[in-house]
C-alpha cells in the first residue's frame, strides 16, 4: 500500500474530504445548480435557459450523432471576462503577467488594463483587415506576453484562433494552417529559446510556400511582432518581408484605438481549436467552444491550486499546448491571478533558473510536467536548495504519470515537505483537470491523480466494453459530459464520434488505462492507444512512421514507445530500408532519417533510436505485431510471447542480431 500523505493547503476553498464529497455530490446530481452558481461570477451579456434546455447531450451512437452542449441560449465573451469585468471593478492596476524572458535581466510586467488596452489594440487591427467572427487565425508565437493577448483579441471578435506551438516544423504549421484556412497569421521575428536562436518568420514563409500551390488556401495576412530580446535584429528580418502580405506589429498595432467594443456570442460558439496527435492520420483539430470551456478551465484553476487573491501563480507550460491554454491564458486571468509568463527553459541559464525566479516573484502556486523535475532532479539538490523557496504552497504536475521517486522529489526537496502535490489528470479533449487531488481535501499517494474533480464521472471498462468494479483496471472512458469537454473535430465530426465513441457505446473514450485502488483513487497508467508521450507531448506513432517513408531510403517504419528515464518514453523506430541497402547502412543514412523526422514535424519527435530492420515482425496478413517490437525495444526479448502467428518468425532473430548497429 502507498504511504498517504495528508492535504496541505490550510484554510482551503474545498478544507476537508466531507466538502469534497457533498460538493461532487451535488455536481453530478445538479449541475445545472453547481455550474450555474459558479457562473453567477462572470458577465454574461444573456443569461442561459433553465431546465431541460440548460444541458443536452447524447453520449450513445446507437441513438444518433454525438452533441454536447451547456450554458444553451447565453451570450458571453471569454475576453471580457478576463479583462474588462477585473478592470471594471477596480482591478485594473493589478498585475497579470511578470514576464521573464530567456535571458535573465529581461523582463517586464503588464497589468490588467494594460493588457485590455493592448487586446483591444489588436482585435482593432484585425478587424481592419477584416478578421472578424468566426473567421480563423493562426497563431505562431513564443512565451511573450503579445501570445496571451493575441489569443484575447481573437477571443474578443468571436474570431477562432489556433496555436502551433512554435517548436513544429514549417510542414506541420503549413498542414494546420491547410486545414484551417485563417485570415491571418500572427508570428514573431525569432525567439532565443535556452541557447538556441530560432527564426520564426522563416518557417512561417517557409509553410506559406508550401501551401503557395494549394489552391483552397488564399494567402493570410501575416502579422509579425519583431521581438527584440531574440538577438535577431529586426534589419535582418526586413528583406523577407511580402509586399501586401507582411506586416510588422510594431507599425499597426500601436496606433490603433485602446477601446474595442465586444462581440457577444453564443454559449457554444467555438472558442479556439487545437490539434493534437491521435492514432491514426494527421493531427486533430480539437474543437473547444466558450461557455463550458471558460468555466471549467476557471473552476478547476480556483479550485485545484486553491487559488486565492494573494497567490502569485506560475505555469512553466507553452501556449502551445492545452495546459497553456487553459493553465497559461484563461483560467488564472478569468480568476485575476497574478502570474509568471516564462519564455525560456527551467535548465538555462542554469538548473536553478525556476527556483530563482519563484524567489524573485514569491510564487505561490508552480505548475509544471514530471519531465522538467525529472531532468532538475538529475541536476541535484544545489540548484534547489540554495533558493528559499519559502513562498512555495502548491506545486502541480500534469503531462504524463509521475514516477514515486520524482513526486517525493517534488514534495520534499521542492516542497520542503510543505507545500501539497496536486497531480492533475486531463487531455487536450477535456479542456480542463478530470482526475487529480484538492489540495485543502484530498490525502495523496504518490504517483496516483486520485479522485475525480466536480462534474466528472470516470469509470474503467474491461476488454468487453463492461465496468469493472472497485479495485482493478481498464479503460478509462468518461460516463458523462463536463462542460469543458470538446464538441467536434474541425471540419470531421464523423472523426470525432469514431475517435471517442465508436468503442465503447455510451461512453467517451480516454486513449488511456488506468488502475482503481481500494480508496477508489485512480492510478493512470498511459496510453493504450498508438501515440507516444514524450515529454509530456503527444506523438502519434503514424506521424512518425510517415514522415520515415516520406524518405526515399526508407521502404517501411513501424515506430513503438520505449520508457524513457526523463522523457517518459521516447520514441524508438524500426526501419527497412529500400531493396539494394546492407544493414547496417552507412551512418549518414541514419542522420538523414531522424533530419526528416524533425523537419516533418519538429525537434520534439525525434527517435532517439533507428533499428534497422531487414524485415517487420508480420502475422500472415501482413499486420505488424507491434507487441514484439515493443519487447525488441525494451531490451525483453526473454517476453516475447507466442510469436507463432508470425508469417516469419525468423525476423525477430534478426532484429535482435541488429540491435546498436
Ligand atoms: O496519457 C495521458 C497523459 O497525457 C495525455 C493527454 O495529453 P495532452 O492532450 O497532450 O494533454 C497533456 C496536458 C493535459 C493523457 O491521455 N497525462 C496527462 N496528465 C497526466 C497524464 N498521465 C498521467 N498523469 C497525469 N497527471
Amino acid at each position: 500500500m502507498a504511504s498517504t500523505y495528508p492535504p496541505l493547503a490550510k484554510g482551503a476553498h474545498v478544507d476537508s474530504m466531507d466538502k469534497y464529497k457533498s460538493m461532487y455530490e451535488r455536481s453530478m446530481k445538479d449541475p445545472e445548480g453547481f455550474w450555474g452558481d459558479f457562473a453567477a461570477d462572470f458577465h454574461w451579456n444573456k443569461k442561459w435557459d433553465t431546465g431541460d434546455d440548460f444541458h443536452k447531450y447524447n453520449f450513445d451512437l446507437d441513438k444518433g450523432g454525438i452533441h454536447v452542449s451547456w450554458f444553451n441560449g447565453a451570450e458571453t465573451n471569454v475576453s471580457y471576462n478576463c479583462l474588462d469585468r477585473h478592470v471594471k471593478a477596480g482591478d485594473g492596476d493589478r498585475v497579470c503577467f511578470f514576464w521573464e524572458g530567456n535571458d535573465e535581466g529581461v523582463e517586464s510586467v503588464t497589468t490588467y488594463k494594460q493588457l485590455l488596452d493592448q487586446v483591444c489594440q489588436i482585435a482593432n487591427f484585425m478587424k481592419s483587415q477584416g478578421v472578424g467572427k468566426g473567421d480563423e487565425v493562426t497563431i505562431y508565437m513564443p512565451m511573450i506576453p503579445e501570445l496571451p493577448a493575441t489569443m484575447l483579441a481573437c477571443a474578443r471578435l468571436g474570431v477562432v484562433f489556433s496555436v502551433v506551438f512554435a517548436g513544429f516544423s514549417a510542414e506541420s504549421l503549413a498542414g494546420r494552417i491547410s486545414d484551417s484556412s485563417p485570415k491571418m497569421v500572427v508570428t514573431c521575428s525569432a525567439v532565443k529559446r535556452g541557447a538556441k536562436h530560432i527564426e520564426l518568420k522563416k518557417i512561417v514563409d517557409e509553410a506559406l510556400a508550401i501551401l503557395d500551390g494549394e489552391e483552397q488556401v488564399h494567402v493570410p495576412r501575416v502579422l509579425v511582432y519583431d521581438h527584440k530580446a531574440s538577438g535577431v535584429a529586426r534589419e535582418a528580418i526586413h528583406a523577407s518581408l511580402v509586399e501586401g502580405r507582411d506586416v510588422w506589429w510594431q507599425d499597426v498595432i500601436g496606433d490603433q484605438p485602446t477601446e474595442c467594443e465586444v462581440e457577444w456570442v453564443g454559449a457554444e460558439d467555438p472558442l479556439f481549436k487545437l490539434y493534437t496527435s491521435g492514432s491514426t492520420g494527421k493531427p486533430k483539430g480539437v474543437v473547444h467552444t466558450t461557455a463550458g470551456y471558460m468555466l471549467g478551465s476557471a473552476a478547476t484553476f480556483k479550485y485545484v491550486f486553491d487559488y486565492k487573491p494573494e497567490d502569485v501563480y506560475w505555469c512553466t507550460a507553452d501556449c502551445g499546448w492545452i495546459t497553456g491554454h487553459s493553465y497559461v491564458t484563461f483560467g488564472p486571468l478569468l480568476m485575476g491571478a497574478k502570474q509568471v509568463l516564462f519564455e525560456g527553459v527551467p535548465t538555462y541559464p542554469t538548473a536553478g533558473r525556476c527556483w530563482e525566479a519563484v524567489d524573485k516573484y514569491n510564487v505561490t502556486i508552480f505548475y509544471t510536467a514530471p519531465t522538467a523535475i525529472r531532468t532538475l532532479m538529475a541536476c541535484g539538490d544545489e540548484h534547489v536548495t540554495k533558493h528559499k523557496r519559502t513562498s512555495l504552497r502548491i506545486l502541480g504536475t500534469v503531462g504524463e504519470p509521475i514516477n514515486p521517486e520524482a513526486w517525493r522529489w517534488y514534495h520534499e526537496v521542492v516542497g520542503n515537505s510543505k507545500a501539497a502535490i496536486v497531480d492533475t489528470w486531463w487531455q487536450t479533449e477535456t479542456g480542463a483537470h478530470m482526475i487529480t487531488p484538492l489540495p485543502g481535501a484530498t490525502p495523496v499517494k504518490p504517483g496516483s491523480a486520485t479522485l475525480p474533480f466536480f462534474g466528472v464521472e470516470p469509470a474503467l471498462l474491461d476488454d468487453k466494453g463492461n465496468e469493472v468494479e472497485g479495485v482493478g483496471q481498464g479503460y478509462l472512458v468518461i460516463k458523462r459530459p463536463w462542460p469543458s469537454m470538446m464538441r467536434t473535430v474541425a471540419n470531421d465530426h464523423h472523426r470525432f464520434e469514431q475517435t471517442y465513441f465508436s468503442g465503447y457505446k455510451g461512453y467517451f473514450f480516454t486513449g488511456d488505462a488506468a488502475r482503481r485502488d481500494e480508496d477508489g483513487y485512480f492510478w493512470i497508467l498511459g496510453r493504450v492507444d498508438d501515440v507516444i508521450n514524450v515529454s509530456g507531448h503527444r506523438i502519434g506513432t503514424a506521424e512518425v512512421e510517415s514522415a520515415l517513408v516520406g524518405h526515399h531510403v526508407c521502404a517501411e517504419a513501424a515506430v513503438v514507445p520505449v520508457d524513457h528515464p526523463i522523457k517518459g518514453q521516447a520514441i524508438y523506430a524500426f526501419v527497412t530500408l529500400m531493396n539494394g541497402f546492407e544493414y547496417p547502412p552507412e551512418e549518414s543514412v541514419r542522420k538523414e532519417l531522424v533530419a526528416q523526422v524533425r523537419k516533418a514535424i519538429g525537434p520534439i519527435a525525434t527517435p532517439d533510436v533507428i533499428h534497422w530492420a531487414p524485415g517487420l515482425p508480420k502475422t500472415r496478413s501482413g499486420k505488424i505485431m507491434r507487441r514484439v517490437l515493443r519487447k525488441i525495444a525494451s531490451n525483453e526479448e526473454d517476453q516475447l510471447g507466442d510469436i507463432s502467428t508470425l508469417a516469419d518468425p525468423g525476423v525477430v532473430q534478426v532484429l535482435i542480431g541488429l540491435r546498436g548497429k
